[in-house]
C-alpha cells in the first residue's frame, strides 16, 4: 500500500529546501518588500501545488522515477503564485482576514500598500522563475514554455483572477450552483489543474497523458474548494491557522451554503473517486496522485 504521509513529508521537505534558493532575503532599498514576501511564503502551508506538479511529472515517467531537481523552479513558482493570491485575498478589500497559516496576514504585519506590492512581486518573480532558459537536465525551452503558458493562463482572467472576481461579485447575493461551480473551478481549480498539467508537460508526458492529468486536476481542484468550504463551516481554526465561519459571515457563495453539508461532502468524495479512477490504470507511477485525490477530501487542514 502506498504511504502517502511519508510521500508528503518527503516532497514537502524538498519544496521547503528549494523555496529559499528562489527568494533570498535582500538588503538595501527592497529589503522590506522582500521581507513581506518571505513572511507569507515561509509561513508554512501544505505546499500542495508544488507537490502536485512533481507528482504529475512522476506519473508520466517510467516507474514514477525521474530527477526532481530540474522541476523545482516551476514547482516553487506555483507556490509563489499561490502565496500572492493568499496575500491579496486576505486584504481588507477582499476577505479582510487577520490570520493565515497561523501567522498575522501580510497586510496586518506590513501594511496594505506593502502587502499589495508583495503579492505583485511574488506573481512577477514566479514568471522569472519559470522562464529561465538555463533550466537544464532534459527540461528544455519547449516544455518550459508550454508549462509556463499553462500556469499563467490558469492564474489570469480565464482562471484564478477571473474566478475570484465572480466570487467577489457573488458575495451577499443569491447565486445558483452553476455560478458556485464556476467560481470554484476557476479561483481554486484552475491553478491546481495547471500544477498537475505543468508537471505532466515537464515530465515529458504525451498529449493524451497531459489531458488525462488535467481532467484529474479539474476534479480534485473542485473537490479541494468544496472541502475548503466545508472546513470553513466545521474545521478547527487553530489547526487550520486561519479563521473559520468567515464565509457565512461574508455571505460567500459556497457549496455547503447552497446544497448543505452532506451533499457537499458527497460531491467532493465523488469527484475524488473519479479523479483517482482516471490515474489508477497507470499503476505505481500514479500511486501518489491516486492517494492525493483521497487526501484532498479527507484532510482536516
Ligand atoms: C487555500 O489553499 C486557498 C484556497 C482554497 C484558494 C482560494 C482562492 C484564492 C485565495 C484565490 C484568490 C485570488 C486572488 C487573485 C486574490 P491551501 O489550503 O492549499 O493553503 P496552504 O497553502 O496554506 O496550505
Ligand atoms: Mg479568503
Amino acid at each position: 500500500l502506498f504511504d502517502l504521509s511519508a510521500y508528503l513529508e518527503d516532497r514537502r521537505a524538498l519544496v521547503e529546501a528549494a523555496l529559499p534558493r528562489f527568494l533570498t532575503p535582500a538588503g538595501g532599498f527592497v529589503g522590506p518588500l522582500v521581507a513581506a514576501m518571505a513572511h507569507s511564503l515561509f509561513a508554512g502551508g501544505k505546499r500542495l501545488r508544488p507537490i502536485l506538479c512533481l507528482a504529475g511529472a512522476e506519473a508520466v515517467s517510467p516507474g514514477g522515477k525521474l530527477e526532481l531537481e530540474p522541476l523545482l523552479p516551476v514547482a516553487c513558482a506555483l507556490e509563489f503564485i499561490h502565496t500572492y493570491s493568499l496575500i491579496h485575498d486576505d486584504l481588507p478589500a477582499l476577505d479582510d482576514d487577520d490570520l493565515r497559516r497561523g501567522q498575522p496576514t501580510c497586510h496586518v504585519k506590513f501594511g496594505q500598500a506593502r502587502a499589495l506590492l508583495a503579492g505583485d512581486a511574488l506573481l512577477t518573480e514566479a514568471a522569472v522563475l519559470c522562464l529561465n532558459p538555463e533550466f537544464g537536465n532534459g527540461v528544455g525551452p519547449e516544455r518550459l514554455m508550454r508549462a509556463a503558458r499553462l500556469i499563467f493562463q490558469a492564474a489570469g482572467v480565464n482562471g484564478m483572477v477571473g474566478g475570484q472576481d465572480v466570487d467577489v461579485a457573488a458575495a451577499g447575493r443569491q447565486v445558483d450552483l452553476a455560478t458556485v461551480e464556476f467560481i470554484h473551478r476557476n479561483k481554486t481549480g484552475a491553478m491546481i489543474t495547471a500544477a498537475v498539467g505543468a508537471g505532466a508537460i515537464l515530465g515529458g508526458g504525451d498529449d493524451g497523458q497531459v489531458q488525462t492529468l488535467m481532467d484529474y486536476g479539474a476534479d480534485i481542484g473542485l473537490a479541494f474548494q468544496i472541502q475548503d468550504d466545508l472546513l470553513n463551516v466545521e474545521g478547527d481554526a487553530a489547526a487550520l491557522g486561519k479563521a473559520v465561519g468567515s464565509d457565512a459571515a461574508l455571505g460567500k457563495a459556497t457549496y455547503p451554503a447552497l446544497v448543505g453539508i452532506e451533499a457537499a461532502r458527497d460531491r467532493a468524495r465523488e469527484l475524488a473517486r473519479r479523479a483517482a479512477g482516471l490515474v489508477e490504470p497507470w499503476g505505481e507511477a500514479a500511486a501518489p496522485l491516486a492517494a492525493l485525490a483521497g487526501y484532498i477530501v479527507e484532510r482536516s487542514v
